[in-house]
């Protein structure tokens, strides 16, 4: 059953796509307060509260853009030629709003580290969801030195402490859109009947 309220949120859902290539503007205060309020209620066991995220925007983009690849090419990552670096570079020049994303892991706490993470990974949902809603576009990266612990360090995300979980890129989107077509949930769901595998 669906309603007058939940036809839309679905709807919403349903047509969320990342999108790589952004511009300005950015999401306003007003709305980048909406978009991280909704990463509070994602689900959270032991209300640890794991998501930590560190806003990257302005000029503050050039310069971490030198930082970081400055330091994922010390760490000797071949990948990042100079083509590479150009194009990443270029990308980044577009982008008005940088959320890098950690979770701050409770190692005393009973609650294992994945929970944490996976906590702090339905948070980041709640964002790329919010984002969309409010019209603008968003893209998970997992590049830009996610795995260098230098630059986890530049942006105070202390390896020991925290799993860095890439960068959401937040804008508009720098062009139209199209639909995707997304797979059907069946492929996905199977329905355990109460039968046990045979021993043996
Ligand atoms: C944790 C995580 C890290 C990702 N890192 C990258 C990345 O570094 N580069 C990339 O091209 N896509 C990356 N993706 C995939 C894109 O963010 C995006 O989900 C994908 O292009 C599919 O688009 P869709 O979200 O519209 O289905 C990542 C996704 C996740 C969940």
């Amino acid at each position: 059953m669906t309603d007058a309220l939940t036809q839309p949120a679905l709807h919403a859902l349903n047509t969320r796509r990342s999108v790589k290539f952004l511009r300005a503007p950015a999401p306003k205060p007003d709305e980048q307060a909406l978009i991280l309020q909704a990463a509070m209620s994602a689900p959270d066991h032991g209300a640890l509260r794991p998501w930590r995220f560190v806003r990257i925007q302005g000029e503050a983009i050039d310069r971490f853009a030198d930082v970081a690849l400055d330091a994922v090419k010390r760490s000797g990552d071949v990948r990042m030629t100079p083509e590479k670096e150009k194009s990443v570079r270029a990308w980044m020049a577009d982008v008005p709003l940088f959320l890098a994303l950690a979770a701050k892991i409770d190692h005393n706490s009973k609650v294992c580290e994945q929970e944490q993470v996976l906590a702090a990974g339905a948070a980041v949902m709640n964002i790329l969801n919010a984002t969309h809603m409010l019209g603008y576009g968003a893209f998970w990266s997992t590049g830009l030195g996610t795995y260098v612990e230098a630059v986890q360090e530049i942006l105070g995300l202390d390896p020991l402490e925290y799993r860095f979980l890439g960068y959401l890129a937040i804008g508009t989107p720098a062009c139209a859109v199209p639909q995707h077509e997304r797979p059907d949930f069946r492929e996905f769901l199977s329905d355990w009947t109460g039968e046990t595998p045979a021993a043996g």
